[in-house]
């Protein structure tokens, strides 16, 4: 008979778990249901995730549509000619993603709400209002819409968070928040001489 020299343990041959060890597998186990149930509360009640507005578009219909908006809205051009548009509260706000440019410069209100729709003209591109933590993907060929309301006046940058080509680095947007009393002033006596690029920078 061919025998290994190696022989099964007899009888009981294994010892209950410590209790420490008990310990650590109650709390991992808590840990992991408290982490199952975040994924549909925070689905539901965190306000991180897409509306759901979204459909596909061919992204040549796209440009025509912010073609649109920026001739519907559009106060002027920056010095690198982009396009700066100050839609009214509410309005359907269009932000087209390119290599490597955020057209158009969106002038906003502070305290109005606005459905922003992002598309790509080309490749995947990422959407980050800079300095929040706000992301979302640019994709060619969708249109997502947001409904935002900004909250605070201010001078914010799209930064572009997918990577995407050579010219990644210098994809850089600007939206402007104008205060809640001087917003309608300013938007019928926006300077556009004095609006800057991000992306020169
Ligand atoms: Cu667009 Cu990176």
């Amino acid at each position: 008979m061919y025998t290994t020299g190696v022989t099964p343990p007899q009888g009981v041959w294994w010892k209950p778990a410590h209790k420490s060890e008990k310990v650590w597998f109650t709390i991992s186990f808590v840990w992991c249901m408290v982490l199952f149930a975040m994924m549909p509360l925070w689905h539901l009640r965190g306000g991180q995730n897409p509306t759901g507005i979204r459909a596909r578009v061919d992204p040549v219909d796209y440009v025509a549509r912010v073609q649109q908006f920026v001739s519907d809205y559009g106060t002027g051009e920056t010095e690198s000619g982009i396009p700066v548009v100050a839609p009214p509260p509410g309005a359907e706000v269009y932000l087209l993603a390119a290599q490597y440019q955020w057209t158009p410069v969106l002038q906003l209100q502070e305290g109005a709400e606005y459905t922003l729709h992002l598309s790509s003209l080309d490749v995947n591109h990422g959407f980050n209002l800079y300095p929040f933590n706000v992301n979302f993907q640019v994709v060619p060929g969708y249109d997502y819409g947001l409904r935002v309301t900004p909250t605070e006046a201010g001078d914010y940058r799209i930064v572009c968070n997918e990577f995407c080509g050579v010219g990644h680095h210098l994809m850089v947007g600007k939206v402007l928040v104008t205060p809640a009393a001087a917003g309608a002033a300013e938007a019928a006596s926006s300077d556009p001489e004095h609006v800057e690029t991000g992306g020169d920078q």
